[in-house]
């Protein structure tokens, strides 16, 4: 009784809470491997429906190549327009982030697809329907032939992608379509260790990743390069922001004590992407400063770039708006999301830790 936790035990720092054939972070060396394969490399020749395949394999054991997830996430995306139909008057009035999050809640099984494919197909559609209403204009429909990224991004912006968009929001998908036992993915197999379907672990993994400590970070990210503005005052405006007490968004990682291989990944896309919209020398300028910054305020404590700081510079390059920058790394989560969900309900057991009691005792 009364024996109070350590910060590390508080937030589990190192502890296994599954034995999983999906993906792998070794946070010493910066490493990703994602269903056997380094992340660059998969991002580098693999597209968003062959890693999805990859994972819903790895977690069923029912082999399916890529092209049994086109087609099931194609026919997917086209059964959710009349689902987003339904949907859409329970967001009224919600931002992006949490209008998505009110409509997923309602998703349920169609067409005697698995849940897996409806919730993945699901996504992009509910996300461009919030995006198009909350600039006024109508959803687009989907396209069931068309690859997962170029859809998305259809969907999203009125107006079909160039090929290198495509290959640009691709590369995004893979790289962060999962990521060992992150927050999201930890809340989604607690619900599924309960023997609650797909759509409840799924939902529940979407709110958690909403905060800014996870996957809510993009959205300051711009604002704090908006902030900044110009060369100048980047190292005046970094000072004073940590001189505050305030956290950098998109620096940092529970896990990685080097920079995050992600980072590197999403930083060729945009170089590849080759695209006015994205100011590069400026944002690795502000990184250079706040890496330096964070190694003087914290010399015991690696602070690197993680995947988020280059997730805003991609997406805002791509004319994604930041509000729904959340809804997007749902989209590619939940290829991550679903396998972990079926992984935990065919090899785990119920999750359910303990507590260390230090309130009062009776009498
Ligand atoms: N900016 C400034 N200081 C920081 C930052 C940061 N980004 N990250 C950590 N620190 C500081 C903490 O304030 C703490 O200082 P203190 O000891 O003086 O209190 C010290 O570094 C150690 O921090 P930890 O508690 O060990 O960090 P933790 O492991 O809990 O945090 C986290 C990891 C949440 C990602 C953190 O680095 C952070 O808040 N980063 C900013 C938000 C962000 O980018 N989130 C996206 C993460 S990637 C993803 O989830 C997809």
């Amino acid at each position: 009784m009364n024996i109070h936790l350590t910060k590390s035990q508080i937030g589990l720092d190192g502890v296994p809470a599954a034995e999983t054939v999906l993906s792998h972070v070794d946070g010493e060396r910066g490493e990703l491997i994602i269903a056997g394969e380094h992340v660059a490399e998969l991002a580098s020749r693999s597209s968003f429906e062959g890693v999805t395949a990859r994972l819903w394999t790895a977690a069923t054991g029912r082999p399916l190549a890529e092209a049994d997830v086109r087609k099931s996430l194609g026919a997917a995306r086209g059964d959710a327009r009349p689902v987003d139909a339904d949907l859409l008057p329970a967001t009224r009035g919600l931002s992006i982030v949490d209008g998505f999050r009110a409509a997923i809640a309602g998703l349920r099984a169609e067409n005697g697809l698995d849940h897996e494919a409806t919730i993945v197909g699901a996504f992009p559609v509910i996300a461009g329907a919030l995006v198009r209403r909350a600039s006024g204009d109508a959803p687009v429909a989907p396209d069931p032939n068309a690859s997962h990224a170029a859809d998305t991004l259809a969907m999203l912006r009125g107006r079909k992608p160039q090929p290198r968009e495509v290959t640009a929001l691709d590369a995004y998908l893979v790289t962060v379509c999962d990521h060992g036992m992150n927050a999201s993915t930890f809340t989604t197999r607690v619900v599924a260790s309960t023997q609650a379907d797909l759509f409840a672990a799924v939902t529940a993994g979407y709110c958690a990743l909403t905060g800014p400590l996870h996957g809510g970070a993009p959205e300051p990210v711009l604002e704090m390069l908006d902030a900044i503005g110009t060369r100048e005052r980047i190292k005046p405006w970094v000072d004073d922001a940590l001189s505050r007490g305030e956290r950098l968004m998109g620096f940092g990682h529970r896990v990685y004590r080097v920079r995050d291989p992600r980072a590197d990944v999403l930083k060729a896309a945009i170089e590849r992407l080759a695209t006015d919209g994205a100011d590069l020398p400026f944002a690795g300028e502000v990184e250079a400063y706040i890496r330096q910054a964070l190694r003087r305020k914290n010399p015991d404590r690696p602070l690197e770039t993680n995947v988020e700081f280059f997730t805003a510079i991609l997406l805002d390059a791509l004319a994604i708006p930041r509000q729904a920058f959340t809804p997007i790394f749902a989209v590619a989560r939940a290829a991550g999301w679903t396998a972990h969900a079926r992984e935990q309900q065919r090899t785990g057991r119920l999750i359910r830790p303990s507590s260390s009691y230090v309130g009062p005792m009776p009498g």
